[in-house]
């Protein structure tokens, strides 16, 4: 787990219902002091009740050093960790909070086509003020299933046109035919929303450049019972402390070099934050992450150890 020592004591200064469903946290330093900068497209760990630890995307000013802005869905049948921010935590409460990092990093681009599908509005509402102040050309097409549900509205309408609405409720779903369908040069696709969403992107990404269309998920990609039954041991050295081990066909990368007493750092453990990348000096990578693009895949050079493996009998790491 990332420790105490990677964290901040940060106060709750406010609450805010964005919609039904969503309310959006001010956090600010405990001790008064300025926050770390970020990048749009950044996220924070939020350290909730009894070692739950939970990334949002940042959503607010990344000019304001008085404190961050996350919004949270209300998600009854979530993990948990949503229920305790919407039941539970209150202005005033204190809680540990990472620095920003951020795996869904804005390029510059000239034009950028952002989709957001419900509470994937949040990184994208940033990366909207950064185009705005790069002076890209962009448009923003947002799905949900009613107004009432979508946060943000009011604070994107003065966008006029740039900005699509589309509700489930009286639009349908989002025309990603329409919106996809041929890719245009020097445009960027950023996209963030529920799984069904992004496999959709995803679908419509074959005509578009490698790189062009760039997504983040909430939740990790499933990994087929095939490929599960199908898993070897694996044998990971790590290079710089010395230490090797077997990880078994039904341990992870990261339980194992844990066990044997290397410290990695750590969040998620399912592949969508980052945190456990680790940079592969030898061998193949057998990626199961969320987060890393096909090209970056491809190239072997790091690899999440919380969920991928190995298709070579050998791993060696930057460890
Ligand atoms: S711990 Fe989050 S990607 Fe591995």
């Amino acid at each position: 787990m990332t420790t105490d020592a990677d964290t901040v004591a940060m106060m709750v200064r406010q609450m805010r219902v964005e919609s039904s469903g969503v309310v959006s946290l001010r956090l600010e330093r405990q001790d008064g002091g300025a926050v770390d900068r970020w990048t749009p497209g950044a996220h924070l760990d939020l350290h909730l009740n009894r070692g739950t630890i939970r990334q949002y995307s940042l959503c607010g000013d990344p000019d304001d050093k008085t404190g961050y802005r996350v919004a949270i869905l209300h998600e009854v049948t979530g993990r948990g960790g949503s229920r305790h921010v919407h039941e539970t935590l209150r202005p005033g409460d204190s809680l540990s909070v990472s620095a920003p990092r951020n795996n869904f990093e804005l390029l510059p681009s000239p034009r950028y086509v952002f989709i957001a599908g419900g509470i994937g509005i949040t990184p994208i509402l940033a990366m909207i003020g950064e185009a705005e102040r790069m002076g890209a050309d962009w448009e923003l097409h947002y799905g949900g299933r009613a107004r009432t549900s979508m946060a943000f509205l009011d604070e994107l309408s003065p966008y006029g046109d740039r900005v699509h609405v589309v509700t489930e409720e009286t639009d349908g779903i989002l025309d990603l035919g329409g919106i996809l369908g041929t890719a245009r040069e020097g445009t960027l696709v950023y996209a963030c929303g529920p799984e069904g969403l992004l496999g959709a992107v995803e679908g419509f990404a074959g005509s578009w450049p490698d790189g062009a269309i760039r997504l983040e998920r909430f939740k990790a990609k499933e990994i087929p019972a095939d490929t599960l039954a199908g898993d070897r041991p694996v044998r990971v050295i790590c290079e710089r402390s010395g230490i090797s081990a077997t990880v078994a066909p039904d341990r992870t990368i990261l339980e194992t070099l844990e066990e044997s007493g290397v410290d990695v750092p750590n969040s998620c453990r399912e592949g969508i934050c980052g945190t456990c990348e680790t940079r592969v000096l030898a061998g193949t990578p057998d990626h199961r992450d969320s987060l890393l693009s096909s090209s970056e895949q491809e190239s072997g050079t790091t690899i999440m150890i919380c969920v991928s493996r190995a298709r070579s009998d050998e791993l060696v790491l930057d460890l």
